[in-house]
């Protein structure tokens, strides 16, 4: 079970829709009127357009294009092009979501946030835009997250004593180029 960090809590403001990613899969992270953070797969079920091009309606996120609205548990509730039916079975791509030290927590599995069950994996930050980064990191043995548009976090797999060492030798040889 590994939960990645995949923004800081207080970039996710009320009504706000935020992108990440979580190694390659696109994210909408996005804050309702309940006040909970919903973390998605930034891909429409409808005609794969990204969530984030629309809009946080606070109860429910509203897809740009046909306007198919999604409840925070990422069911449609209203299909416009059908008089409002609702499609049954589609839903949002939902990722297990927790917020813990500043940070919002994402996972595919169930999330281990710091300081409950399960092993959080603490990334490596990067002080260089990501595509530098690729051409130092191995990308099949760590995920690669931008963090703006110069940052990266690294998250290692595999030993993560050994990994974060040698991640460490990266960053101290980028940052210092
Ligand atoms: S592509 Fe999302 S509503 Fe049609």
């Amino acid at each position: 079970m590994t939960s990645y960090v995949v923004a800081l809590e207080k970039d996710v403001r009320d009504f706000s829709i935020v992108r990440s990613m979580m190694g390659d899969k696109p994210l909408v992270i996005w804050r309702g009127a309940s006040g909970a953070i919903n973390v998605w797969l930034d891909r429409c079920p409808h005609r794969s357009v990204r969530l984030s091009a629309g809009r946080n309606m606070g109860g429910y996120l509203e897809g740009v294009y046909h306007g198919w609205k999604f409840d925070e548990s990422g069911k449609v509730t209203q299909v416009p092009a059908l008089q409002g039916r609702p499609s049954e079975d589609i839903t949002a791509t939902v990722y297990s979501t927790a917020v813990a030290d500043g940070f919002v927590w994402a996972s595919e599995e169930e999330c281990a946030p710091s300081g409950s069950a399960g092993e959080p994996c603490y990334p490596v930050h990067i002080a260089a835009p990501v595509d530098q980064v690729r051409l130092h990191v191995d990308a099949s043995a760590n995920h690669l997250t931008p963090w703006g548009i110069d940052r990266t976090m690294v998250y290692p797999t595999g030993d993560p004593v050994q990994r974060r060492a040698e991640l460490s030798a990266i960053r101290r040889r980028l940052e210092e180029s």
